[in-house]
């Protein structure tokens, strides 16, 4: 069964890379026509950082040769064609960066070289490189361990809300499990009166909802935080304790939200916009008490998507975003904070972490470490139009600090037990369901965004990982 699942997932990407050069290549390489590798981000035959100018080719076929034989290693080419303007014949590598997030462009051609590994970095540290061959944990694919080995989605999981007979829409939810119990405790951000995801500044709240087992249908048990709150995090802390970070504004009074009827947002809502304030609260055990929240950031105009994981000694490692809205989008930046118990400790690096992955660059982090003590995190990719074929990203780093972003992960298109195939129009907000050793991923769950009236109507999607 998951043999035949990535022979046809390989078989998808040959199908992309169809158009193979006359020569051959003393590698393997993925060739993906009409895709930039390089979006938005490079100047015309400049090198910056890890992306260098290459020279300029009549053809593809010249370019990858010229990546291929660099001294550094060169996992990536994107050539412009001759009529390209601006970028006539330019060719551009990616040197020592795995970075793979190639954005749908005419007249630009792309393709990944599948190099032996060198180490397990060069497996995205999902799993072993074993004589240039990466060994991937079960949880991951392909060459370079890089995509989600995922399963087949069972339609009557994950958290999927009705309330009087009508859809509730929701928008990803973070999953801990009780340690004393066993039970699964997911907190979802949730749309209140049957809107949809278009309505989240205003409408939007926190709910607790509970199943008794991790890949399970998950019941919303109690409102936590009333509208508006935004994008939670639920970990559990150094000392086994439930640790809820999210975006919050109070509503003076609940006039502003808006009233929809389908869990999609009709045009007439128009929801303002509101400023956000990053919180925290503990509690011993998911299902509470929960402490009186306390500002972990200040107020600001934009939110921050904060993500984090906190190490054995209090530290906290984490994820903020800076919204640069129209022009490079949404760009991380490392926190840190020495203890995650000070709220005076937490500081966020001024300098992004990944300046050079494509506009309009990555959100919706969510952070973890892995059974080798590695640090990993998965994201919601972003493109300009929403596509969404690479909607899923993966970064990874060894130490917390230094750190790679690999790219794609995983994609929109789902595969159902029932035997159907969904494609939705947005996947995002992504966290990871572990089993009762914290390290070993069993599902994948998102804000999946399947229509409605208005289009925006959306459920959390549970999807299961091979395990
Ligand atoms: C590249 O194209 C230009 C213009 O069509 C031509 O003059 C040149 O000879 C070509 N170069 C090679 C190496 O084919
Ligand atoms: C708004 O509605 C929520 C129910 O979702 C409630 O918990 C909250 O107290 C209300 N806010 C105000 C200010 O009335
Ligand atoms: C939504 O309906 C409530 C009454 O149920 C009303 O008070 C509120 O003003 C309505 N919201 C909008 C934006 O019209
Ligand atoms: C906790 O450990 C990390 C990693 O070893 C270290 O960087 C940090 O300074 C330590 N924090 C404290 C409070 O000792």
């Amino acid at each position: 069964m998951h043999n035949m699942k990535k022979i046809l997932c390989i078989f998808l990407y040959c199908i992309t890379s169809f158009n193979t050069f006359a020569h051959d290549s003393p590698v393997k390489v993925l060739r993906v026509p009409n895709a930039n590798n390089v979006y938005g981000r490079i100047d015309p035959k400049t090198s910056k950082g890890s992306v260098h100018y290459l020279g300029t080719f009549n053809t593809t076929e010249e370019c990858e040769k010229e990546c291929i034989k660099q001294v550094e290693r060169c996992w990536s080419y994107t050539h412009h064609s001759s009529k390209f303007t601006g970028y006539e014949g330019q060719c551009f590598g990616r040197i020592e960066e795995l970075l793979w997030s190639p954005m749908k462009e005419m007249g630009i051609n792309s393709g990944r070289i599948l190099w032996p590994c060198r180490s397990n970095l060069d497996c995205s540290l999902n799993g072993e490189c074993l004589d240039g061959m990466c060994k991937c944990d079960q949880a991951w694919m392909l060459h370079n361990c890089d995509e989600l080995n995922l399963l087949k989605a069972d339609k009557n999981t994950g958290y999927k809300q009705m309330d009087d007979g009508v859809p509730t829409s929701s928008w990803g939810g973070p999953v801990i499990r009780d340690p004393v119990d066993g039970t699964y405790h997911m907190f979802p951000a949730e749309m209140t009166r049957h809107c949809g995801i278009n309505s989240w500044t205003v409408n939007s709240r926190i709910v607790h909802a509970v199943s008794e087992t991790p890949l399970g249908k998950y019941k919303r048990i109690q409102e936590q935080q009333p509208p508006f709150a935004h994008e939670p995090d639920v970990i559990n802390g150094p000392r086994g304790e439930a640790i809820m970070y999210w975006s919050a504004m109070e509503h003076k009074n609940n006039d502003t939200l808006c009233n929809c009827s389908d869990g999609s947002t009709p045009p007439s809502c128009k929801p303002g916009l509101v400023t956000f304030t990053t919180y925290m609260s503990m509690a011993a055990r998911p299902k509470g008490p929960w402490s009186e929240p306390v500002v972990v950031f200040p107020t600001a105009p934009g939110d921050n998507n904060f993500a984090m994981v906190i190490l054995k000694n209090g530290t906290l490692i984490g994820f903020n975003r800076v919204g640069k809205w129209g022009t490079s989008g949404s760009r991380i930046h490392l926190v840190r904070a020495e203890s995650y118990l000070d709220p005076s400790t937490y500081k966020q690096n001024p300098d992004e972490l990944w300046p050079l992955l494509p506009a309009a660059g990555t959100e919706d982090p969510f952070m973890y470490i892995d059974k080798r003590g590695n640090f990993h995190a998965i994201f919601h990719n972003m493109y300009p139009n929403d596509i969404q074929e690479n909607c899923g990203g993966h970064a990874y780093s060894p130490d917390g600090i230094n750190w790679q972003y690999g790219g794609r992960a995983f994609g929109n298109k789902v595969q159902f037990t029932d035997g159907t195939e969904f494609e939705f129009t947005r996947r995002e907000r992504p966290h990871f369901v572990f089993d009762k050793d914290g390290v070993t991923p069993l599902a994948l769950t998102s804000g999946a965004q399947y229509g409605g009236k208005y289009n925006d109507a959306c459920y959390t999607l549970l999807q299961p990982i091979n395990h």
